[in-house]
């Protein structure tokens, strides 16, 4: 069969089905635009045909590809850890502007892959940043990432700050799982792949943020920023416990499609 004719028969959208062969025959998409006559050879088509039915029995296209592209990084993904999505990067873009105001280290609590600590530390060499994980398989994926990279990230296994002592940070932030308990969109798409431990955030869905809230008070520096990723319904929730709980200078940023997405605030000792 020619490349052609067996992206065509996939079933899968053309993109996927394309991005999938070329990673078999180990070249990238262009080449297949200018060889779609190639006859292929078996083995090619026979693990074409196995990734393609993973595909379309709902293995998320980067499990497959065994990597994402996030920030300015490549980065290895597997079954224990979330797949970095496009709206982390404005965490990383205000994480890399409190950076800039003088934040000398960063802990990104429930790192997965490493996407915001390894984003971090790729823009800002001189910044300490420690990353930090319940989940020790996404630990290992974190530091696989890290020595991919040659980034130099301090790793923590603990959940939430239980492991922390009395260490403090200038600015910590955080994806961490937001999603309630019996949210629909949880069987929806690739969700279902995904790590639960990575998506849900207790019964209301708010349950990991307030946790973090409360106690990230307890390791932030005087001055100290504690920068939270969430619901595009959980603005006005955050917003409210972080002041509830005497942050100051509280506010919200959305993402490209108007939603809002990330809410910050200080902490004045
Ligand atoms: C939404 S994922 C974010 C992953 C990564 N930071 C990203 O943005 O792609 C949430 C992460 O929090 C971790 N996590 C969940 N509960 C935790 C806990 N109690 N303590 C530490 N990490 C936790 C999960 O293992 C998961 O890696």
């Amino acid at each position: 069969m020619i490349a052609r004719d067996l992206v065509a028969s996939a079933q899968l959208h053309r993109g996927e089905a394309e991005t999938l062969l070329a990673t078999v025959l180990d070249v990238d998409r262009a080449w297949l635009f200018a060889h779609g006559d190639e006859v292929l050879a078996k083995a090619a088509i026979d693990r074409f045909n196995e990734l393609t039915h993973a595909r379309r029995e709902g293995e998320p296209l980067a499990y497959l590809l065994g990597y994402c592209d996030f920030w300015t990084v490549r980065l290895q993904v597997n079954q224990h850890v979330l797949i970095p999505r496009r709206e982390t990067e404005h965490l990383v873009e205000w994480a890399i502007e409190q950076i800039d105001a003088g934040a000398s280290s960063v802990l990104d609590m429930g790192t997965g892959s490493g996407a915001i600590a390894l984003s971090c530390k790729a823009s800002r060499p001189a910044v300490a940043v420690s990353g930090l994980d319940s989940s020790p398989c996404a630990l290992d994926c974190a530091r696989e990432n890290a020595i991919a990279l040659g980034l130099e990230v301090e790793w923590l296994l603990s959940d939430w700050f239980s492991a922390l002592n009395d260490r403090t940070w200038p600015l910590i932030i955080a994806n961490p799982p937001y999603i309630a308990a019996d949210d629909p969109h949880l069987v929806q798409g690739d969700l279902p792949a995904e790590p639960a431990s990575a998506l849900i955030g207790g019964v209301s869905g708010l349950e990991s943020l307030l946790h973090l809230i409360q106690h990230a008070r307890d390791h932030l520096t005087d001055g100290g920023w504690l920068l939270l990723e969430h619901g595009f319904d959980q603005g006005a929730a955050v917003r409210a416990a972080l002041q509830e709980h005497q942050y100051c200078s509280v506010s919200t940023r959305s993402d490209w499609s108007g939603h809002e997405r990330l809410t910050g605030g200080q902490w004045r000792r």
